[in-house]
């Protein structure tokens, strides 16, 4: 496999004069800061932050550096994993001309913005059992093939996708392999965070919404090789971190054992809940799961959505993705919500299917 990332960038990106901001043109201690057009009197909030944020984020990128263990050099922040989902179409992929590969059934905004950035979808279904088909990846792979998606473990299915596959797609694909680890952490696999030295066309992505318990700050992460993240500081706009969610990051990656914690309290509440479910008349299968969420296969799944929905219950209907029919995905909620969704199963069971 030959690699070139010269190959795979998109020609107006590579030739693309980026935004310079302020700060990008001045960036030691000054006292007086007249170069922003900022509002220098202050705001209605406290004073600070009438001040744009720091562009790379550095601060952010040193503690997860360390946590990590990847230089932050190979690190790239983004307004939510979605944000890096849609810049690495910006980046690497001419609209009208370069294709992707998706495999189904899996997060569905692989696909939405590849159609927003008008980038072909090729499909290689996940295998009955959820596992990659590598064949038949590896058949639709052509000249204009720039990004493979690879969802590990896989939403909505829960499950992790084998390593030794992703590893063959890594070594013959001489694209972008982007892996998305973001449910990594409820996950008893090593992420692939690791392996980035082994393979320069590897994309890992993970976020602060899941496990971190940080969806409402909006910040996903990317780990690759430092060319493809100097790309990715060529597109992005130029302040896509706010300096709200800089700092609450930078204060929540202080606490890292609460965040275990977390972790454990949910993986546990996750077997249980599986057990429950899975004990349930009619349920027909509780898929394993490496996520915070179950995938639970059940005749009349839309029906049991819409009965949980008047209960003000919410959960997701997966029932028109491809191979999860009459299926439910069910995010792990706290011991109160997970009783609540319990009985409001075992009653609409009970009446939708009479003894
Ligand atoms: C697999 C996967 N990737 C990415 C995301 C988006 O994460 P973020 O909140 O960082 O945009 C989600 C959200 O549900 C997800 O399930």
């Amino acid at each position: 496999m030959q690699f070139d990332i010269k190959k795979i960038v998109r020609p107006n990106i590579e030739k693309l004069k980026p935004y310079s901001s302020a700060k990008d043109e001045y960036s030691g201690v000054a006292s007086v800061l007249l170069d922003a057009n900022e509002n220098a009197l202050g705001s209605p909030l406290t004073k600070w932050y009438n001040r744009y944020p720091d562009p790379y984020q550095t601060a952010v990128k040193e503690k997860l550096s360390f946590i990590k263990k990847v230089p932050a050099s190979q690190i790239f922040l983004g307004n939510g994993s979605d944000e890096i989902i849609d810049l690495l179409y910006r980046a690497f992929c001419e609209p009208g001309k370069d294709n992707i590969i998706i495999c189904p059934p899996t997060y569905p905004m692989y696909e939405v913005n590849a159609n927003i950035n008008d980038i072909q979808i090729k499909a290689a279904p996940l295998l009955p059992d959820f596992q990659l088909n590598v064949a038949h990846i590896e058949q639709l792979v052509d000249e204009h093939t720039k990004l493979i998606w690879i969802c590990s473990p896989n939403n909505p299915t829960g499950n992790s996708l084998d390593r030794i596959d992703i590893e063959t797609i890594l070594n013959h694909f001489n694209g972008l392999v982007v892996v998305d680890e973001a449910y990594i952490n409820f996950s008893k696999q090593k992420s692939f965070v690791q392996s980035l030295i082994d393979y320069p066309n590897l994309v890992v992505l993970q976020t602060l919404s899941k496990a971190w318990g940080l969806a409402g700050l909006r910040v996903g992460m990317c780990f690759a090789n430092e060319e493809v993240v100097g790309y990715l500081n060529k597109v992005k706009a130029p302040y896509n971190i706010s300096l709200v969610a800089q700092e609450l990051v930078l204060k929540a990656l202080e606490e890292v054992g609460q965040v275990n914690d977390m972790i454990q309290h949910l993986v546990e509440m996750r077997i249980a809940l599986a057990q429950v479910i899975e004990s349930m008349p009619h349920v027909e299968k509780v898929y394993p799961s490496d996520t915070n969420f179950l995938l639970v296969k059940i005749p009349q799944a839309t029906n049991l959505y819409q009965y949980l929905c008047s209960k003000g219950i919410i959960v997701r209907d997966r029932s028109s993705l491809l191979n999860c029919e009459d299926s439910v995905r069910i995010t792990v909620g706290n011991e109160q919500e997970n009783t609540l969704l319990v009985d409001a199963m075992a009653e609409w069971i009970e009446s939708t299917f009479p003894a």
